[in-house]
């Protein structure tokens, strides 16, 4: 049976790997090797031109690695992974070879707060420029925003830290008509609940860091083209261009990505320059990590998702809780957007207004006892975090406005205690920070 045929929960534990090819090893084995012997000089002569599939050197290829990328891939509907050292690579690599040297791209305020860094402080320098529109819940209104030299939408499916959800076919087909693609940021939703591509993407970049491998013990990041959009649209002239590496073996014949993977010159043209020379390249013992966290994806985000529901209801009846923000909870301008591309349920990462001073937020943050105090929404351990002076902390206070981050914003993300436990904890310093006495300056 070919993998197309198989359910989602079938394909993340056997999707791309056949025991056969592999010693008979049951599970992905670590190729922990730098290069691969060649068989002979023809042999040798076909991977240096991509004439033959193999592999030649980890920097490009690596067997583990590429199971982790066509697993992905599969998962997703697309039609080509590359998997590289973390998240941030995945959406610079993504986002230069859409725009390198003189090209817009057109994004939202709500995004995670190292990529809004990033693109307002380092893309320039590389001739990229960015325009955060506040009009990205407006296919109509963005419209006005694009511009001729635009090279891509780039938004976040479910948005860090509010859990804003974009409209997919709106904005693709707004893309599309601009003869651009759209590239989306599915880190929180992960495979299990939300495929874009179905819904008009065109690229999906993911921080496999956090829900795809859902332990926290990894950095990793993933590319995956939908192999649908016409690169050959005159706007990319770059995916036209010849590389060295794709010659053809009988006449030494330079040949462009296009020309020789049709349906997956994207994510070659990035391995074959940017991971073959940025190289933020993925070591194949995280490969295998991944592989191991994207087995138990579908049972770790259900249970996340239902841990969700439950202290949502604890927070919205809480007289410590100004507001909760997530596509679930009926009053989120999102909700209606939720219910369409979210139908497994919206990922467990939510944001609430903490009603009190600064002093006892801060207090309340350390007494907690179950919870972790960090940055990273991935791991299996549920975080609560002040995003404002954390994970976002780098945005100014009117782009943390923009961003619809509140000054008292606290972010939860649920993962797989006991949603009971996880409750009593908050439950219980609630209580002792509020019956304490003194008021500091108001959140
Ligand atoms: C939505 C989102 N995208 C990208 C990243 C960056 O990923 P990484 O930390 O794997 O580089 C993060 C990190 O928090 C994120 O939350």
């Amino acid at each position: 049976m070919a993998d197309a045929e198989y359910h989602f929960d079938t394909l993340k534990i056997r999707a791309a790997y056949d025991p056969g090819e592999h010693n008979q090893a049951v599970f992905p084995p670590i190729y922990q090797t730098a290069a691969y012997e060649f068989r002979d000089t023809a042999h040798a002569s076909k991977l240096f031109t991509f004439s033959e599939q193999g592999f030649l050197y980890t920097r490009v290829t690596n067997p583990t690695v590429d199971v982790l990328e066509k697993r992905i891939a599969t998962l997703d509907g697309g039609t080509v992974g590359l998997a590289v050292a973390s998240g941030m690579a995945a959406i610079t690599y993504t986002l230069l070879t859409l725009a390198e040297n003189s090209g817009r791209i057109l994004t939202s305020t709500y995004l995670y707060g190292g990529s809004t860094d990033a693109f307002q402080k380092l893309f320039l320098q590389f001739g990229v420029a960015f325009d955060q529109s506040p009009h990205i819940d407006d296919a109509k209104a963005l419209e006005r925003d694009i511009k001729p030299d635009n090279k891509a939408i780039f938004v976040e499916t479910v948005s860090n830290p509010t859990g804003a959800v974009v409209d997919l076919e709106a904005l693709s087909a707004l893309a599309h008509k601009h003869g651009i693609p759209l590239v989306v940021d599915n880190t929180f939703a992960a495979p299990y609940l939300l495929n874009p591509i179905k819904y008009g993407a065109d690229i999906v970049v993911y921080s496999a860091t956090k829900a795809l491998n859902g332990h926290g013990n990894l950095i990793t990041g993933v590319i995956v083209e939908s192999g649908k959009f016409p690169w050959d649209n005159d706007n990319f002239p770059q995916m036209e261009e010849n590389i060295y590496a794709l010659r053809d073996r009988a006449t030494g014949q330079e040949c462009s990505p296009l020309e020789v993977f049709p349906n997956a010159a994207f994510v070659t043209r990035i391995r074959l320059r940017y991971l073959n020379y940025f190289s933020a390249v993925l070591s194949p013992f995280d490969a295998y990590l991944a592989l191991v966290g994207i087995e138990t994806l579908s049972e770790r985000v259900a249970k996340q998702v239902s841990n969700t529901q439950k202290v949502i209801a604890y927070l919205e009846h809480s007289p410590h809780v100004a507001w909760v923000k997530h596509p679930s909870v009926k009053s989120s301008p999102y909700y209606r957007l939720g219910q369409k591309y979210l139908p497994k349920g919206a990922p467990g990462i939510l944001s609430f207004g903490f009603k009190g001073t600064v002093e006892q937020s801060e207090a309340f943050l350390a007494a907690l006892k179950l919870w972790s105090y960090h940055g990273n929404v991935g791991d299996a351990r549920s975080l609560i975090v002040n995003s404002p002076e954390s994970t976002h902390s780098e945005l100014m206070p009117e782009e943390q406005k923009l961003a619809d981050i509140e000054p008292n914003l606290l972010r939860i993300s649920l993962r797989l205690e006991g949603a009971d436990d996880l409750i009593a904890d908050l439950d219980r310093e609630f209580v002792k920070v509020f019956r304490a006495k003194g008021a500091g300056h108001a959140a």
